[in-house]
């Protein structure tokens, strides 16, 4: 079978020929419907992020996988459920993270991550799966359950900085979403159709005319181009945020998220840089978390529970926002404009098989 691969010295990933896999107790054989292209992806291909199965000279890429049950084997699906595969496997034998199911909560070198660290990924014509790992989506998103994925990832984050604000009557009125890729605008519709925002604010870096500011602005949200506002001074320009989402993966606005901050707010950082050394003013900084009672949290992965949260979310979702958001679903035989990185794409998928109703 077809699937589509990173290896040494090519230039971008490749479609190479591999066995199709036969799944074992436990497990599941799925037909691969649609797999969605993340910044991470890029990370995995310019050889920043991840690396190859300890017995690959390749990876697999995919986590925002899709596709069709079609041998359920002894798991509790049935032939034609559509699922959605988590990313995290054990290495190995499991260890307490998976046991409990809160992979998501792993550290280093107690997961493999499919399609990005240590295990191959979903983009291929069939995959296989343990049961456990594999989320009911309804045949209804089955075009679109490639989103399932990243919108878990906003919904892990959200529940964290939620979690650090339950000890006290927090009510969040105002947001800002740094980022306006897939993850930011996924996470900003998010934010408009779950949460109950007053106003929601999203950082770019974009002239007008552009599709994600047209986006932005048809979820009633305010763009703020960060050439003009830096995050540092968004409370000045705009307001200070009860919520800073951030999903550029822009080192300094890790450390501006502070201070855009209202009192009592809460940062979620996503991003993954790279390794970026600059000056930070760390007095001024921790005295501001300290005596604002402000929270920084990371976060990272998602667990069946927060896929299961966003199938519901999806759901709820205007038709209007995936026309705009998903500008590009690719064949096989033309997976190389998935992953072109353009101002007019957002979100693409790249298709191995189309969905049809038993
Ligand atoms: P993406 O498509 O690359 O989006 C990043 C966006 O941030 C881009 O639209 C970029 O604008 C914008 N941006 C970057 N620097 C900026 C700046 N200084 N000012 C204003 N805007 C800026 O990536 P993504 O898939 O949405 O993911 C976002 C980040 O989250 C990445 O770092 C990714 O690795 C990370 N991520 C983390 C997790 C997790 O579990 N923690 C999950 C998924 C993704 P331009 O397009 O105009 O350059
Ligand atoms: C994936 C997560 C993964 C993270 C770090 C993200 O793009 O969606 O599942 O944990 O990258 O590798
Ligand atoms: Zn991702």
């Amino acid at each position: 079978m077809k699937a589509i691969a990173v290896e040494p010295g090519a230039d971008g990933p490749v479609v190479i020929d591999v066995e199709r896999p036969t799944p074992g107790p436990g497990a599941a054989l799925v037909r691969t419907l649609r797999v969605g292209v993340d910044g991470t992806d890029g990370e995995v291909i310019a050889g920043h992020h991840g690396g190859y199965p300890a017995d690959s000279n390749h990876l697999i890429l995919g986590h925002e996988a899709v596709g069709v049950v079609e041998e359920p084997g002894d798991t509790r699906f049935s032939i034609g459920d559509v699922v959605a595969p988590t990313v995290r496997r054990p290495p190995g034998a499991s260890n307490e993270y998976f046991e409990r199911g809160e992979p998501d909560m792993a550290p280093s070198g107690a997961y493999y991550e499919r399609g990005i660290e240590g295990a191959h990924g979903y983009m291929s014509e069939y995959f296989t799966s343990p049961g456990e790992y594999l989320v009911s989506v309804p045949s209804s998103l089955a075009d679109l359950g490639f989103l399932v994925e990243p919108l878990s990832i906003t919904e892990k984050a959200l529940e964290l900085a939620y979690a650090s604000r339950s000890s006290f009557d927090w009510t969040a009125e105002s947001a800002v979403v740094l980022g306006n890729g897939s993850l930011g605008l996924l996470t900003l519709a998010y934010l408009r159709e779950k949460h109950n925002y007053d106003r929601l604010y999203c950082l770019g870096r974009r002239d007008r005319p552009d599709p994600t500011i047209d986006i932005i602005e048809e979820l009633g949200a305010t763009y703020i181009d960060s050439r003009e506002t830096p995050v540092a001074e968004i409370p000045a320009v705009h307001e200070p945020m009860d919520l800073v989402f951030e999903a550029t993966g822009y080192a300094k606005h890790a450390f501006e998220t502070v201070a855009a901050l209202a009192p009592n707010g809460v940062g979620a950082l996503l991003g993954v840089p790279e390794p970026w050394e600059f000056d930070v003013d760390g007095g001024r900084l921790h005295r501001e978390l300290v005596l604002h009672n402000k929270a920084l949290v990371g976060s990272v992965n998602s667990n069946v529970r927060h896929f299961e949260a966003a199938v519901a979310a999806l759901n709820k979702f205007p038709a209007w926002l995936f026309e705009d958001l998903v500008t590009g679903v690719y064949d096989v035989s033309q997976f190389e404009a998935a992953f072109d990185d353009d101002d007019t794409t957002i979100k693409t998928a790249v298709q191995f098989s189309e969905y049809e109703e038993r």
